[in-house]
């Protein structure tokens, strides 16, 4: 992707919110539209942004759960602090007699500690809980080392909760892993891709969508746009952008598999919604039938792997997986998804570990390796 727009001083302190370990790809994806990212902690990457960008980074960034922005950084020891400094801001622009706001709080190593105690001060200086009906506006308060960052969040449904995945199987992969897996790849939509553990779709589906120039989110709203400074105008021309990235086609082969029907048929159906099924190539097929392709490529999948789907027994699979790959897709490079790095090399000695992060209560490490391998 290229440059989005000039680097322009921001009008708002935003920061992206990730899984903790995308920092830095979710930072690749904001420079790609002209922002300056910082990461900021776990999960937390802070860039100055202009409303053009702002809206931009809401739908474009595929590593992303969420894009805030900061109302207010202090310090408070007790409530006396937290109630002076939070009557200095002006709320108007988010809270109104129709949006309520709702108050998600953390606390570390900090004397307010009682984050229920503090989410209920707030709503009584700022605003009662939304009634049954009212909009709601997320605010996220952080108190660390008896710091107080405020953050309003400017994503509406988390960015990561993408509409057209309605239907998942029993192990889905975050969407956002995916997102990370693919560009952790390098895959530029320049060569075929095959994912033989497809399960409900979501790895060749955002495959697809990025291949189209299309953003992940479809066509949803945000919760920018009830702003009082909300831009019509530059909305309009990022969602014109929208239309002219949009390509009509992947442009090379997606090939999806799964042994089980009732996945291929979820995968089918949000591959439908999110715009993309001429784009993928679905079969029922289990991994060690494989069809042989020549030339250049990317397999990337999540097999199963013991403690979601399974019992242990998977040295098998993983070794039949890895073989099927040299000798049946000889050119094409390999990403995968496995908590056991054991487990991975039985599938390819070759992979390397690019990425972790948690996943499913587990740490799951990101594998590569591009190329011809020689035979094992
Ligand atoms: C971890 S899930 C993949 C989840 C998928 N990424 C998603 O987001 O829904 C692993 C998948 O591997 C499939 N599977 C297990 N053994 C297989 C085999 N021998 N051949 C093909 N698929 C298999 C399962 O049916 C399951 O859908």
């Amino acid at each position: 992707m290229g440059r989005y727009a000039p680097v322009m001083v921001g009008r708002y302190s935003a920061a992206a919110v990730c899984t903790p370990g995308l920092e830095l790809l979710c930072s690749a994806e904001l420079a790609d539209l002209g922002c300056r990212p910082k990461p900021a902690g776990p999960g937390t990457v802070e860039f100055a942004a202009n409303a053009r960008q702002l809206y931009a980074a809401n739908v474009w960034l595929r590593t992303a759960s969420r894009v805030m922005v900061e109302v207010g950084r202090f310090r408070a020891t007790d409530f006396a602090h937290l109630e002076r400094a939070v009557a200095a801001i002006d709320w108007s622009p988010w809270i109104r007699d129709d949006i309520a706001p709702k108050f998600r709080v953390s606390s570390n190593e900090s004397k307010l500690y009682h984050t229920e105690a503090v989410a209920e001060r707030l709503h009584r200086q700022i605003g009662a809980p939304a009634q049954p009906g009212q909009a709601e506006q997320l605010v996220i308060v952080r108190i660390k080392r008896n710091t107080v960052t405020m953050r309003v969040d400017s994503s509406g449904d988390a960015l990561h909760l993408r509409p057209w995945r309605t239907e998942i199987g029993p192990a889905p992969i975050r969407t956002t892993m995916a997102a990370a897996m693919l560009r952790l790849s390098d895959w530029s939509a320049d060569a075929p891709l095959l994912d033989p553990f497809c399960g409900s779709g979501t790895i060749p589906i955002e495959a697809a969508l990025a291949a189209r120039g299309m953003p992940v989110g479809g066509q949803r709203r945000y919760a920018f746009q009830h702003w009082a400074d909300f831009e019509p105008g530059t909305w309009a021309s990022v969602a014109g952008e929208i239309v002219s990235r949009h390509r009509s086609s992947a442009g090379q082969p997606i090939w999806a598999s799964d042994r089980d029907s009732a996945q291929i048929l979820r995968a089918k159906n949000n591959a439908e919604r999110a715009g993309v099924s001429d784009d993928i190539d679905f079969s029922t097929n289990v991994v060690s039938h494989l069809k042989a392709q020549t030339g250049n490529g990317l397999v990337i999948t999540n097999p199963p792997y013991g403690k979601r789907v399974g019992d242990g027994q998977l040295d098998g699979l993983y070794r039949r997986f890895g073989s099927q790959v040299r000798e049946r897709l000889a050119g094409f490079d390999l990403t995968m998804v496995c908590p056991d790095s054991g487990l991975a090399k039985r599938a390819d000695r070759n992979l390397k570990s690019v990425a972790s992060f948690r996943h499913g209560g587990l740490r799951v490490n990101v594998y590569h390796r591009s190329g011809q391998v020689p035979s094992v």
